[in-house]
């Protein structure tokens, strides 16, 4: 590997919510280990790995310029962005009227549903669902309708399109969410999937929200495919969300854009966003998405996918060969494992809660898999140097599967 993916970081004390909150957000974050062990962090979903060096190279140049005033994006944002997603998602006709940043996804989500929707409107999103939109859609009034993912034969998670089509219909829904890849059993959909949900949304005049902010983070064997691609009429009834933040672990300098080709929503999502007079780019997190799209940075995503790849198969043959009665699906993107460990509770005669605390206790910091309605589940993030992930596997079987 040309890059770093195997030195051993030490966040503590240096602003990680990963490692530093444990033990003092209840409900949220992990509690802290006990007996001298150190924090394995496994919950949130950022990276544990060194960023591409040329992020801290763009944004040290430009911290050098001692001066930080209102700035207007730089054309090389633009293009960075329409460089990036033609050359890795096969993207064409993206220009920069099409792009507006965006603070967040989630904010961004929530801009688009608002020009989608009016208050207390029902979106169809599916479940297991990313606990930011069950928090986003409640803060914001909006009634959430659930349709279940199901595991088919194999074990791979599939939408259920008879249900969708039942909901879209009788619930008269016109606004839906969609994770691509998804969070938290790590699909990356095929194009039919995709096709085919789109064909629900046109025939019942559903609006898409895609978020596709782990569109980069596609493990071996498979490819992701841009909702907005599979068709004209996706192109035009999609509001798309990105960022370089998962795949370059940039979360915590804030900074995101959504892609939109229909002018009427883009002009009513520009409208939206200027409300709250704040949804301004900053200055250091453009140059760290100039750094992160550079020829390095489309190497280092490279291999980080290698990287994840390699953890996600070590991961996974552990678990099924040493943990009788934990199962998972096996991720296509994303670096998260979505645990069921209904039939080891069951075996146990104990409930998740019970694992949890257990893996905890000895730092391995899951998290807890209710979050994101899965009832007996942990989600386990995979995004460290596999030295890591081999130490929280044998932690989890000498202290809590195999205790
Ligand atoms: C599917 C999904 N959307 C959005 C976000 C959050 O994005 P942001 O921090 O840009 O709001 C996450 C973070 O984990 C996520 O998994």
């Amino acid at each position: 590997m040309k890059y770093d993916f195997t030195s051993i970081m030490e966040r503590k004390g240096m602003d990680a919510f990963a490692v530093d909150s444990l033990g003092r957000a209840p409900g949220l974050a992990p509690e802290a280990p006990e007996n001298g062990m150190d924090v394995i962090p496994m919950w949130v979903a950022d990276m544990n790995f060194p960023a591409c060096p040329t992020i801290p190279q763009a944004i040290m140049n430009r911290v050098k310029e001692p001066h930080y005033g209102y700035f207007e994006p730089r054309k090389e944002y633009y293009d960075s962005i329409i460089r990036w997603q033609e050359t890795r998602n096969g993207v064409t006709g993206l220009k920069k009227e099409h792009i507006r940043y965006e603070n967040g996804v989630l904010g961004g989500v929530i801009s688009a549903l608002n020009v989608f929707c009016s208050k207390g409107d029902k979106v169809l999103v599916h479940s297991p669902t990313y606990i930011g939109f069950t928090k986003s859609l409640s803060n914001n009034g909006y009634h959430i309708v659930h349709s279940q993912l199901v595991q088919d034969d194999a074990g791979i998670w599939r939408m259920n399109f008879a249900d969708m089509e039942q909901k879209l219909k009788e619930e008269r829904i016109h606004a839906a969410i969609f994770c691509s890849p998804h969070n938290p059993c790590g699909r990356v959909w095929e194009r039919w999937e995709i096709e085919q949900f789109m064909e629900l949304c046109k025939k019942y005049d559903v609006f898409v929200v895609s978020d596709e902010i782990w569109s980069d983070i596609i493990l071996t064997g498979h490819k992701h495919i841009p909702t907005q691609s599979v068709s004209e009429d996706a192109r035009m009834r999609t509001a798309a969300f990105y960022a370089p933040s998962k795949t370059f672990n940039l979360a915590g300098l804030v900074g995101s854009y959504h892609i939109v080709y229909n002018k009427w929503i883009q002009d009513r999502m520009d409208k939206e966003s200027s409300l709250s007079h704040y949804n301004d780019m900053n200055l250091l997190s453009m140059y760290g998405l100039i750094g992160a799209y550079q020829p390095e940075g489309y190497e280092w995503a490279d291999e980080l996918c290698q990287v994840l790849t390699e953890n996600v198969n070590y991961a996974c043959q552990y678990i099924s060969e040493h943990f009788r009665g934990v199962s998972v699906a096996q991720p296509q993107g994303t670096y998260l494992l979505f645990l069921d460990c209904s039939q080891w509770c069951k075996l146990h005669e104990c409930d998740i809660e019970h694992v949890e605390r257990a893996a905890w206790k000895v730092g391995v910091a899951v998290q807890d898999g209710r979050m994101f309605h899965g009832p007996c589940h942990l989600r386990m993030n995979l995004a460290l140097p596999l030295s890591r992930v081999q130490e929280a596997m044998h932690r989890l079987d000498q202290y809590v599967f195999n205790a």
